[in-house]
């Protein structure tokens, strides 16, 4: 498994890292305990360290599932989870409602302490590896963000900072107001709008850049089939990306690089995995996975190293049969 840095702050991770949004259930269509512990114990034993969660995923579930599934092995894991997305108070704009109770955007000090509390509880540990501001709040100014979350750091509660779903503003004021060690944007082969905006400033400052939804929400998997239906909440229900006739060129696209996968002996949705990593300056891939076999095959992505010839068959396949997704 290849081993990479989180920014500048000596943490080492796998630069694979499991998801764990789905594990919360919402806007998945609900989830099953006990096959997310072993999707988070098999993710483990295959190599995986870092694990990423946050409060707003199932109203704390999935940090508590995460809690529950390290029990034991906390010194093996590199712990992401996130702060700003709140139940607690109605402060800072409405982001969305979940359970029948409005979740608001909010990054002021006395709500991070709080919240950091309440994740440190559910995940059973003492302290986070990576402590990631979820969504921005427009009304508290980063500068005031920066310095909590630097007290907390300096406190031993987190060991770095990272940021999410950030305009180039945002990631030039957080780079300005202290040491942002990471940023988690969503990253993909179907949605690369970050390559030009965001990433060539990570780059040249060091923050490491971690990519969600890598499989595009499993649309990339491989396993996406013309038949599957989504249950309940499952947000790709109603996502165009998974209408049938992108899913007709997903399957163009996967009929396309399967002779690389042969080559590499490896799995579709491991070479997507394997291509995303190799994007200049991303540093680590983050794949959900609800099942024990998703967390293995996509460990094992980790392992893959994709040539020059490799990357651009795959850039040209992409081309033909992803640019309308
Ligand atoms: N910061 C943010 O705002 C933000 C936003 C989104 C995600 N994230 C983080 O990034 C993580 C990864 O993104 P994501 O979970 O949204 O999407 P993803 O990794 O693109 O897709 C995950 C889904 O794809 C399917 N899948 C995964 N591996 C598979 C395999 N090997 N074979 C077949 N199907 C497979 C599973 O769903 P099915 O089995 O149901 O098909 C799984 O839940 C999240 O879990 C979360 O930790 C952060």
């Amino acid at each position: 498994m290849i081993q990479q840095e989180i920014g500048q702050s000596g943490i080492q991770a796998s630069a694979i890292g499991l998801g764990t949004w789905a594990i919360g259930g919402w806007k998945w269509g609900g989830t099953d305990d006990a096959a997310s512990i072993d999707a988070i114990s098999a993710a483990i034993d295959n190599g995986i360290t870092l694990i990423d969660t946050a409060p707003a995923y199932g109203m704390g579930r999935s940090e508590e599932i995460v809690g529950r599934a390290i029990h034991g092995r906390r010194d093996k894991v590199v712990i992401a989870t996130k702060c700003g997305l709140v139940w607690h108070h109605q402060n800072g704009p409405h982001h969305v409602d979940q359970n029948g109770q409005p979740i608001h955007r909010y990054l002021g000090r006395a709500s991070i302490i709080h919240e950091v509390e309440q994740s440190l509880r559910r995940l059973n540990t003492d302290y986070i590896d990576l402590y990631i501001t979820h969504w921005q709040d427009t009304v508290t100014p980063i500068s005031e963000t920066m310095a909590t979350l630097e007290e907390l750091r300096d406190q031993g509660k987190i060991r770095a900072i990272g940021a999410s779903n950030v305009s180039v503003s945002d990631l030039q004021a957080y780079i300005a107001a202290g040491q942002l060690d990471a940023i988690q944007e969503q990253y993909n082969m179907v949605h690369r709008d970050i390559a030009k905006t965001l990433l060539p400033i990570t780059v040249a400052n060091n923050v490491a850049t971690l990519s969600y939804s890598s499989l595009a929400l499993g649309l990339l998997s491989g396993a996406m089939t013309s038949t599957r239906v989504f249950k309940g909440d499952d947000l790709r229900q109603t996502n165009p990306r998974f209408s049938p006739e992108n899913r007709a060129r997903v399957a163009a696209f996967m009929t396309a690089i399967e002779p690389i996968a042969t080559i590499h002996d490896a799995s579709l949705a491991q070479i997507v995995i394997a291509w995303t990593l190799q994007q200049a300056g991303v540093t680590f891939a983050l794949c959900g996975a609800r099942t024990a076999m998703q967390a293995q095959e996509n460990a094992k992505a980790g392992t893959i190293s994709l040539t020059p010839n490799d990357l651009a068959k795959i850039d040209s396949e992409i081309e033909t049969h992803l640019a309308a997704i």
